[in-house]
């Protein structure tokens, strides 16, 4: 406790970012550090996993510190540690949960095991600190694409999943066929604004119209097969516009299925994470619908829809708050449900 403030501190691990962020009374960002490895992974074209895990270790301790001392406290004053245990890489995962259990042990405080996509979804509570479920969320990230109902801070119900690749992963292997490089989704999305999003029909997939799942394999694929075309004819590909026709393919669908979930589930709040949840396309058309549609819409500040711990603290004080705390001995997990 500082000055009877509830300090959490967080820990997040799952990728190629490092960082660490101090909370107080569950929602308040006090610090947020993070140390991307982008430059080292872009020269690989993708995150390296071993070399990830590596960097990490160099980077963790220097994080945490960092965190601490911009939040303006000591290490006695921090009443909960929490820490991202999945869905992730598995040795970028035990960096940051075996600095945990030992912060943990040493400092003799609660420890939380947080599910990174809780983590997502929960970026939005700093936003919004009037933000309360329940509501529906679209979560899109670099591994997952879902819509979620969230009726409580621990209670998430899937409505819908990706069936073959996420939306983050398909705008990353779309970039690398056009030769944009890692990683490609902010990549794309700043090429697109100078492209023609109507130059090139791409399908938009709906699967089951009643339903919520996706598939972006197939759009994958059509872009692929169209840049193979191009190149055989001798002709120039327009990577603006394959990504602004590509972009709209994929974001139209992600909009049109989210909006008929807050419908259908008779709630009146949609709230974007993830990631994508930056794609200026995605932000732009998302809220036209919801305006058209009469729902509120929630959109996370920038700089909390990638990886960061600040997401995983708001998950840990909620987790903590209705279940307590986990015992040391958790594992971590590269796949997880929510
Ligand atoms: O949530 P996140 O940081 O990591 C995971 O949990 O996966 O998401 C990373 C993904 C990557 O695929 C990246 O290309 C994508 O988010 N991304 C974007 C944008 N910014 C990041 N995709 C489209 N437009 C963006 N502006
Ligand atoms: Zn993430």
């Amino acid at each position: 406790m500082k000055d009877g403030q509830f300090i959490t501190l967080a820990i997040e691990s799952s990728c190629d970012e490092s960082a660490a962020a101090v909370l107080s009374d569950g929602r308040f960002v006090m610090s947020n550090i993070i140390s991307s490895q982008i430059d080292i992974h872009e020269k690989f074209g993708g995150v390296v996993p071993e070399v990830a895990s590596r960097h990490h270790l160099v980077d963790i301790n220097r994080v945490i510190d960092e965190a601490i001392s911009e939040a303006g406290i000591e290490w006695r004053d921090i009443d909960l540690i929490g820490v991202t245990n999945g869905p992730g890489l598995v040795g970028s995962l035990v960096i940051g949960v075996a600095t945990a259990k030992a912060l943990s042990l040493s400092l003799d405080k609660p420890i939380v095991a947080v599910n990174h996509m809780h983590g997502h979804i929960s970026s939005n509570f700093i936003t919004y600190p009037e933000l309360e479920p329940p509501f529906i969320s679209l979560v899109v990230s670099g591994g997952h694409t879902n819509i979620i109902e969230v009726n409580g801070y621990t209670d998430f119900k899937v409505l819908g999943a990706t069936r073959d690749d996420a939306v983050g992963e398909a705008y990353d292997k779309v970039a690398r066929v056009i030769g944009l490089g890692y990683p490609g989704g902010p990549k794309i999305d700043k090429l697109a604004l100078k492209g023609d999003k109507s130059a090139i029909e791409f399908k938009r997939v709906y699967l089951d119209k009643d339903g919520f799942d996706f598939s972006f394999s197939g759009v994958k694929t059509g872009v692929i097969n169209y840049v193979h075309r191009q190149k055989q004819k001798g002709n120039e590909i327009n990577t603006a516009d394959v990504s602004a026709s590509f972009q709209e393919s994929v974001v139209e669908v992600l909009v049109e299925k989210s909006v008929r979930a807050v419908k259908v589930s008779g709630l009146d709040k949609l709230v974007l994470a993830g990631g994508v949840a930056a794609n200026s396309r995605l932000r732009q058309l998302i809220t036209q619908r919801c305006k058209e549609e009469k729902i509120k819409l929630y959109l996370p500040a920038i700089n909390l829809c990638t990886d960061n711990a600040a997401m995983i603290g708001v998950a840990a004080y909620y987790k903590y708050k209705s279940q307590g705390a986990d015992d040391l001995t958790f594992d971590v997990h590269s796949r997880m449900d929510f």
